[in-house]
């Protein structure tokens, strides 16, 4: 019978890398889970962190290690499990999921795969799988506004790139280059993965930053951000700055009610809606610079 052991904890935010870099140095997989599960915070502060082991970690020194953190020995729950009960309770595949003329689903041996169709993006460490009201949004209006094939678009970019989706369905729709960002390690280190999953890794250049204040290029024709409210509304200028004429900047990661404050600044900077959509409360805006 072959057994898993499985360290399960509460991580606070500000301990979590390390305590997971320190725990994938004792061979550990790990998933680390958003415990608020609250739908308005992308950068949760607390995490429903597993650590799984095929060899039963010494409990004595990992204790000592996770004293540093204050974390009790009451909160150190080490579980052995049957590894075919961990996969029957725990792998579950995501649906398939259709958006525009894509597919987007998370391996590539299923069978009919077609390149053309499919965009393969596993659920993992960076967000984003397609299937969460905003990246659907956004993934929608790149679809629509690449039927209109009388305006061509050139420099593409995604703030806030987390696994990588909305780039590469840029790189899939325009075939052209895309600059990917995001402030965060780990979803730099998804995105190129990825990338080269699909085989547009050719296309994409995948950069960590803090919005639009470090790119490439000084002009964008697309911009997609899907962040936060308060760090878009603190990119605006940029946004405007750094569109060209007729350019186009999709945004969402704002809620219905948040709509307002960052389409009045954007709009007194002179730049038009063209399309809104609320899915489950989100707000997706397509916004024009004319
Ligand atoms: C909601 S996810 C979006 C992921 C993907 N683009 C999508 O649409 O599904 C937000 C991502 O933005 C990143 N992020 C948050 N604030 C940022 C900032 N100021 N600059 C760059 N990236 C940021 C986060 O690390 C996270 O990966």
């Amino acid at each position: 019978m072959k057994y898993i052991w499985i360290l399960k904890l509460k991580l606070e935010k500000k301990y979590r890398e390390k305590i997971e870099e320190y725990l994938i140095s004792l061979n550990a997989t790990i998933t680390s889970l958003d415990a608020e599960n609250d739908t308005n915070s992308f950068k949760p502060k607390v995490f429903n962190t597993s650590a799984f082991f095929l060899k039963k970690p010494k409990n004595y020194i990992v204790q000592k290690f996770l004293e540093n953190f204050n974390i009790e020995y009451k909160n150190i729950l080490l579980t052995k499990v049957k590894i075919k009960d961990l996969f029957k309770e725990n792998i579950k595949p995501l649906d398939p999921i259709h958006i525009g003329r894509f597919t987007f689903i998370e391996e590539k041996n299923i069978r009919n795969f077609i390149l053309y169709k499919n965009i393969i993006i596993p659920a993992g460490l960076g967000f984003g799988t397609g299937h969460h009201p905003t990246t659907k949004g956004i993934i929608f209006i790149l679809n629509k506004i690449n039927y209109r094939k009388n305006i061509q678009y050139k420099n593409l970019i995604d703030i806030g790139c987390g696994s990588g989706i909305l780039g590469i369905t840029m790189a899939k729709l325009w075939k052209k280059n895309v600059e990917l960002i995001d402030i965060d390690k780990q979803a730099i280190k998804t995105s190129i993965t990825n990338a080269k999953l699909n085989h547009l890794n050719y296309y994409i250049n995948v950069k960590k930053g803090d919005g639009l204040k470090k790119t490439i290029k000084v002009d964008y024709d697309i911009i997609t951000i899907n962040i936060l409210a308060k760090p878009i509304l603190l990119s605006t200028k940029l946004i405007n700055k750094k569109l060209n004429k007729n350019g186009r900047v999709i945004i969402s990661g704002i809620l219905k009610h948040q709509k307002y404050m960052i389409l009045n600044k954007l709009r007194g900077m002179g730049l038009t809606l063209e399309i809104e959509y609320i899915i489950d409360n989100w707000a997706i805006l397509l916004i024009k610079k004319n």
